[in-house]
């Protein structure tokens, strides 16, 4: 393939990182590696494809930067190869935010991640860090592959960037929720509580303190088990920090006994 010249008049590079895109959340834990920050996380996954993250030589040679804002960490393991990962931990989902020592750190539980490949060094986290391709160009770091690029030294990851999940027909069934109390639907991030007999709520399960999944429903509070933050059943809103953010809200589609996320 040629190089793509197009935009800027020099010569693209690609820099695909080989991990492949994992879709689940390492076992035990209570998500898919969707977008998880400190910020409440409703509109989906990280920035753009075309975004600039920033310049190429704000990435050490050896190291990397974390762009927290667009949810990616980009490391360049050797000199002129940039690689893209997203900045959930695999294991409950916080944010990554450090690169140090040849690795990609975690806060929550202290997993690490290779920069090369976003493979775990340390755990808890069993899962790679999913791979965000990421192109340089002009000197600049831009999201995603910019159209056409020049073949990669690494085959492109398959499958998809986290993304929003589709919804999920028939979910539950309102037998299902208890009143006062709610539960976690792991696998679609959703919460969906019942504060008074016939009223249901959904909310994100995503932790607006550092992005962990919440697991559990007790005592009218939907709660995170990384920093013990907790959410009020009936409007998402914060009971006890660390956050101080309510969880988002996510539509439901009550019909007859089912619910669906609308
Ligand atoms: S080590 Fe990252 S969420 Fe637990
Ligand atoms: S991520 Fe810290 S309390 Fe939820």
């Amino acid at each position: 393939m040629a190089e793509d010249t197009r935009a800027t008049g020099v010569p693209r590079r690609t820099a695909v990182a080989g991990a492949v895109v994992i879709a689940g959340a390492a076992a035990g834990c209570a998500r898919y590696a969707e977008p998880a920050a400190e910020a409440p996380a409703e509109s989906g996954g990280g920035a753009a494809e075309g975004t600039v993250l920033g310049a190429a030589s704000d990435v050490p040679v050896g190291g990397g930067k974390v762009f927290a804002d667009k949810k990616v960490v980009v490391t360049q393991p050797a000199k002129g190869e940039f690689k893209g990962f997203s900045t959930v931990c695999t294991h409950q989902g916080c944010a990554v935010n450090k690169v140090k020592d040849g690795t990609i750190d975690c806060p929550c539980h202290g997993s690490k991640f290779a920069i090369k490949d976003g493979a775990v060094t340390a755990g808890p986290a069993k899962k790679p860090l999913p791979a965000q391709e990421v192109t340089v160009a002009d000197g600049k770091i831009v999201l995603g592959s910019g159209g056409a690029a020049e073949p990669t030294k690494e085959k492109p990851p398959k499958e998809s960037k986290p993304a929003e999940k589709p919804p999920v027909k028939g979910l539950t069934s309102t037998k299902d929720i208890p009143v006062g109390g709610g539960k976690v639907f792991e696998k679609e991030q959703l919460v969906i509580t019942q504060p008074n007999e016939g009223e249901f709520k959904g909310f994100s399960a995503i932790c607006t303190h550092q992005g962990c999944s919440v697991n559990q429903v007790k005592g009218g509070t939907i709660n995170c088990p990384c920093h013990g933050s907790k959410f009020e059943v009936g409007d998402g809103s914060v009971r006890s920090g660390p956050a101080t953010k309510p969880l988002p809200y996510r539509s439901l589609k009550v019909d007859g006994d089912q619910i669906t996320l609308a």
